[in-house]
């Protein structure tokens, strides 16, 4: 399926005819011979082909650093697409010097995806700092030490921790002068595509962020119809309602992180996301995608799990609401027609005591998918669960709530024996395969452990996990 397609391609203006599949790694090296982005892993690991995507929101113009290997030509629809090119002016901008000056670069392939990513950084800088911008940049030559220095000083010379205006940018040599005149030029664009262009008359793929569904099928998504729900829909963003938080199935995971609304209601929020996803990978994952594509061991679903999440579903003028709970049938297996679309999340706001707690288990800390991953939701009167919902992915062939286990705590006190009790009510609740993350035992394991993790982080006073080990 392809469509004309407006947009601002660093400096020039850009009409063009492409599937609107295909990725945007592919049109810029392929079609654009712009090879400064760079072809890595062609899976969202590496950060080789991070480029920065422009967008009006009101009158604001919003950049965020995003991967090109996992974005769809379609997407560009009325953006700005900044390259590494388009960075460029006559000498080293302080990003450049900085990477040269602390010996940040050796054989360079990963150096313009850096450069990228910085410069993302500071025209939105995270509160989690400089590092965080960086999580998805992949070095095999340099050393991480050298790159971290660099950029350390270079917000040091800049002093720069907030948002700075574009004016600014381009005052201190970041940004070329053209950036200036891009919110005008961006309102003079098509904005969108139409309906009949967006794949709309059913569909081979329905893509959101795509930072899944290009990971599996990235080769095959330019020759197939396609509709982006980025170009047609408008179901982002978080509102409240009542005693209800009403999450949009497009709402990104950088999003969800940063809504007062979820960080008081998940206090560690921040600190669990940067275990989610990188920081490119935030900025287009989607809520809705992450429920959607099922995998028993999806992050964030396991998280709305523990929180009793509804689905809202539309097709049409027709809508209907189901528990998260009841939406997976068996592996990959989902309450959803071909045509629905899922477009809100709802979570009914709980008691203000409860607690919340989401633990993961992966090979490695950052940039990997869990071997088990679980959330818990607990309210309680002194020490008395009056309340608990407890979630874990990886162990059954769907995200699981573990209703059982769940309902034996409710009306116990919590102490070590307690917690013991409930072991075999979870290992026979669930039932773990061994796979490349591990052995069906290993995962046994990490289930016991994780439902210790819970008590022991949200209740320090009554669970301690060493004494725990010693009653048993
Ligand atoms: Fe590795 Fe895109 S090529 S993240
Ligand atoms: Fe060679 Fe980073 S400088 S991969």
């Amino acid at each position: 399926m392809t469509a004309y397609i407006y947009f601002i391609l660093n400096d020039s203006k850009v009409c063009s005819h492409q599937p609107l599949g295909l990725t945007v790694l592919e049109y810029l090296r392929s079609h654009q011979r712009l090879r400064g982005t760079k072809e890595g892993c062609k899976e969202g690991g590496c950060g080789a082909c991070t480029v920065l995507l422009g967008e009006l929101q009101g009158d604001r113009l919003i950049y965020k650093s995003v991967l090109s290997c996992l974005l769809a030509f379609g997407e560009l629809s009325g953006k700005h697409l900044v390259t590494i090119e388009g960075l460029n002016q006559k000498q080293l901008s302080p990003i450049q010097q900085a990477l040269v000056d602390y010996g940040a670069t050796q054989c360079g392939f990963c150096t313009p995806g850096i450069v990228m990513s910085l410069t993302g950084y500071l025209l939105a800088p995270e509160e989690v700092g400089i590092k965080t911008a960086l999580q998805n940049n992949l070095c095999r030559c340099t050393g991480y030490g050298a790159i971290k220095r660099a950029s350390l000083a270079l917000v040091q010379s800049l002093e720069q921790s907030q948002v700075q205006s574009i004016e600014t940018l381009i005052a201190q040599g970041i940004l070329p002068e053209y950036f200036q005149d891009i919110p005008h030029r961006l309102k003079q664009l098509t904005q969108s595509l139409s309906e009949s262009e967006n794949g709309t008359v059913s569909p081979e793929f329905i893509i959101a962020g795509g930072t899944d569904l290009y990971v599996q099928k990235g080769d095959t998504l330019a020759e197939s119809t396609v509709r982006l729900l980025n170009q047609s829909s408008q179901i982002k963003g978080i509102e409240i309602e009542g005693d209800s938080i009403h999450i949009g199935a497009l709402t990104t995971f950088a999003e969800l992180a940063n809504h007062p609304t979820i960080i008081k209601l998940i206090p560690h929020i921040q600190e669990y996301i940067q275990r989610i996803a990188s920081s490119s990978i935030r900025h287009r994952a989607t809520v809705g995608g992450n429920i959607i594509t099922a995998s028993p061991i999806g992050d964030v679903t396991v998280l709305l799990l523990a929180l009793n999440a509804d689905l809202i579903l539309q097709e049409g003028d027709n809508v209907r609401q189901i528990p998260l709970r009841e939406f997976f049938q068996g592996y990959k297996n989902i309450d959803k027609t071909p045509k629905e679309i899922l477009t809100e999340i709802v979570i009914s706001l709980p008691p203000s005591n409860t607690k919340f707690n989401w633990e993961k288990v992966s090979k490695r800390q950052y940039l990997d998918c869990a071997a088990v991953n679980s959330a818990c939701a607990i309210s309680c009167e002194a020490d008395t669960i009056v309340a608990i919902s407890i979630s874990m992915g990886g162990v059954a062939p769907i995200p699981l709530f573990l209703k059982q286990t769940s309902n034996y705590f409710i009306g116990k006190q919590i102490t070590p024996e307690t917690i013991d009790g409930a072991f075999p009510i979870l290992q026979a609740e669930i039932s773990p395969i061994s796979d490349i993350h591990g052995s069906a035992n290993y995962k046994r394991l990490l289930a016991r452990q994780l439902l210790i993790a819970h008590f022991s982080k949200l209740f320090p006073e009554f669970i301690n996990f060493k004494d725990f080990y010693e009653t048993n």
